[in-house]
Parts: structure tokens; sequence; C-alpha cells
């Protein structure tokens, strides 16, 4: 049985639309803070395929959404490539930094993909739980939102360093991305094998760039890892979230052969319906601290971009994720009004 969800990446609009929400599996559920509580710190929580699939299913089981998103975090990969990384409460995460000569191709892909093994027995335990009218949806950091973490050590900068290796350190800032790409497809392809449905590339910080480097850096390592994965023989639909990509989602969506685009929430559905084809299936728009709010402005804003979308293959998501403080009445009241349809 195909899932809607997957139905709507194929190109097939659907009344009632799929729904499924960033971080869905998280700190708002009080399930995945009491199984939280019993792991040492959050890189073993995520290396532990028992409490992983069972964080994966909490949002399932509670919402009945539509598609499962892997319990994991974008910076395994760096932690498999040896850099060393910490998830510090109140603080996010920390990560080794590396310098612009450094040499990181020292381990074998193999050597690395391995150390991630437990995340692909985390897809099969996942699998086997889930209901076929279901999908399992694999992911990983985008190239440059990847490197960015691995430049400055940490995310919600100014990004004015890593930004600058693509002026000073060209050469050394595109080594970088090129291992992640390398690294990154044959993670992805692991995921699938084990059992994913789809794959989501997220490039949470593609915000703020000028034109000329967004291109080099985000679109052309996106374009990159979509070819190494289709070139592996990965054929499950894929979907881009460049978050922050504002005026040039257009050459985005040109240059990134994708199924879906995730969509932040600073775009108006206008914009998207000029700019990206209706044979891309859109996801996103719906602000998370509009759900932290709730009310009539919630149900309002829900149904305007089920009506924008109404023609064309569309995924009910928010602009970013579920945040800690989300009342969970607000999340079962929007997938109540997405069931119910237009
Ligand atoms: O439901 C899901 O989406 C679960 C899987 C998931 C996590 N992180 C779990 C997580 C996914 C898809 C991610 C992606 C991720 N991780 C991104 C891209 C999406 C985005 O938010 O822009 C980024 C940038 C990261 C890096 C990261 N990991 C940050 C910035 C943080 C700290 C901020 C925060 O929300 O705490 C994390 C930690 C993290 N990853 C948590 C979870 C549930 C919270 C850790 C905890 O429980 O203590």
């Amino acid at each position: 049985m195909t899932s809607s969800f997957i139905q709507v990446l194929n190109g097939q609009p659907k009344n009632p639309v799929p729904i499924w929400m960033m971080r869905q599996a998280g700190r708002h559920l009080p399930e995945y803070l009491a199984l939280r509580s019993q792991a040492k710190n959050f890189l073993d929580f995520c290396y532990s395929p028992a409490m992983a699939a069972e964080a994966t299913l909490q949002p399932i089981q509670r919402y009945d959404m539509d598609a499962a998103i892997l319990f994991a975090d974008i910076l395994l990969v760096l932690d498999a490539i040896g850099l060393k990384v910490e998830f510090e409460k109140g603080v996010g995460p920390l990560v080794e930094t590396v310098e612009p000569g450094q040499s990181l191709n020292k381990v074998a892909i193999e050597t690395i993909i391995s150390r991630l093994s437990p995340v692909f027995e985390t897809v099969r335990r996942v699998k086997q739980s889930l209901p076929a009218h279901k999908a399992l949806i694999g992911f990983c950091g985008a190239p440059w939102t990847v490197a960015l973490y691995a430049i400055e050590g940490r995310g919600g900068t100014d990004k004015s360093m890593a930004r600058s290796w693509a002026y000073l350190h060209p050469v050394a800032l595109q080594n970088l991305i090129d291992l992640i790409i390398e690294v990154s497809a044959h993670y992805l392809k692991a995921q699938v094998d084990a059992g994913a449905d789809a794959v989501m590339l997220f490039e949470s910080w593609a915000e703020g760039l000028p034109d000329d480097v967004f291109q080099t850096i985000v679109c052309q390592p996106n374009a990159a890892l979509v070819a190494r994965l289709r070139e592996l023989g990965v054929t499950v639909p894929i979907i881009a979230f460049p978050r922050g990509a504002g005026t040039v989602l257009g050459s985005f969506i040109s240059a990134v052969p994708v199924n879906g685009v995730g969509l932040d929430t600073s775009i108006s559905p206008e914009f998207v319906n000029q700019t990206v084809p209706e044979t891309i299936a859109v996801q996103g728009h719906l602000d998370p601290l509009l759900l932290i709010a709730g009310g009539k402005a919630l149900d309002q804003r829900v149904r305007d971009i089920l009506i924008a979308y109404q023609h064309r293959p569309h995924i009910f998501n928010l602009g970013h994720g579920v945040r800690p403080e989300t009342p969970i009445a607000h999340v079962q009241r929007v997938v109540d009004l997405v069931r119910e349809g237009l």
C-alpha cells in the first residue's frame, strides 16, 4: 500500500492532505521527556535503537500523523566523521570546530557509515511497527548547514565565520562540503535500504546569503547530493528544505531536482505558487509560534494554507520545528482541521 504522503510526493494531490510536523517527536510530548530522562545524554539516545524507535513512533501513536520522521539528529554525521559533538542543556549543540587546512578524509566512508549503524537499526525497528499506510522519513542535514556547524561550532550565530570561508577559504569549504555530500549520500542510502520511504535534506541555515554564494554553497551542493543519491540507486522521493531561501527559492528549485520542497514561515503561498512548479509537492509554512498561540487565528491560517495549495500536491507541516512549549491540544486541533479537509 502506498501511503498518502508518498502519493503526494509522487505528484498526486489529496484531500484531506497528509500531515506531519517537523520536530513532532520531542520535548513538547510528556512521553518523550519520560523516555529522554532514561538516557545518559542526547547522543546516547539517538544511538539507542530501542529508545530512538520509540520516540519516532510517539507522535504517530498520539496524533496519528501520516508520516513518522526518524528520531536522530543532523549532527550525527559530524560525530561519525570524528568531530566531538555535545548537546548542552539550554545551550544546544556544540561541535568541535575544523580549521581551513584540516584534512578530515582520513577515515574511510565505510567506517564512518558503520559508526551510524544504530540509526539503520532504528529505521528497521520503526518500519516493523509502522502501519503500511504511514510513511517513514529518513533525513540528514544538507551540506552547507552541516558544514556551518563544523566551522562555527554551534548554530544560531550570525554565520559570518562560515560565510567568510566562501571568500577566504573557498577550496577548504568545498572540500568540507564534498566530504559531507559523500558521507550523507551513503548515510541516506543506508537509511533507505533499512526501510525509509522518503528522505529529507534539512538546509536550516540557508538565509541571508548573497545570491552568488547561495548558488555555490547551497544550490550546487544540494544538487550534488541529490545526484549522488540517484547514482547510488536511491529511488525514493526526496524533499529539500532550503530554510530562509526567500526570493531565491526559484533558483534553488531549478537547480535541485527534488519531489517536494519544505517552506519556511517567511514566504507567502502566493509567491510559492508562482515560483514552484506544480509538479513539485509543497510542505510547510505554518508558524510554530502561531501553533503555540492557538485560537481563531490558528484555525484561520490552517484553512488559508489548505486553500492556497488545494490544487497541487501538498503535505501539511510547519515552517520550522514544534517548540517545547507547544500545547498538545493545539497540535491536535491542527491535525483535526487538516483531517476535516476542505
Ligand atoms: O521529530 C523530529 O523531527 C525528530 C528528529 C530530529 C531532531 N533534530 C531531534 C532533536 C530532526 C529531524 C532534527 C534535525 C535538526 N537538528 C536540525 C534541522 C531542523 C531544524 O530544526 O532546523 C538542526 C538544525 C539540528 C541541530 C540541533 N539538534 C539543534 C539546533 C538542537 C538544539 C535545539 C533544540 O531544539 O533543542 C538539537 C537537539 C535536538 N534534536 C533535540 C531533538 C528532539 C532536543 C534535544 C533534547 O531532547 O534534549
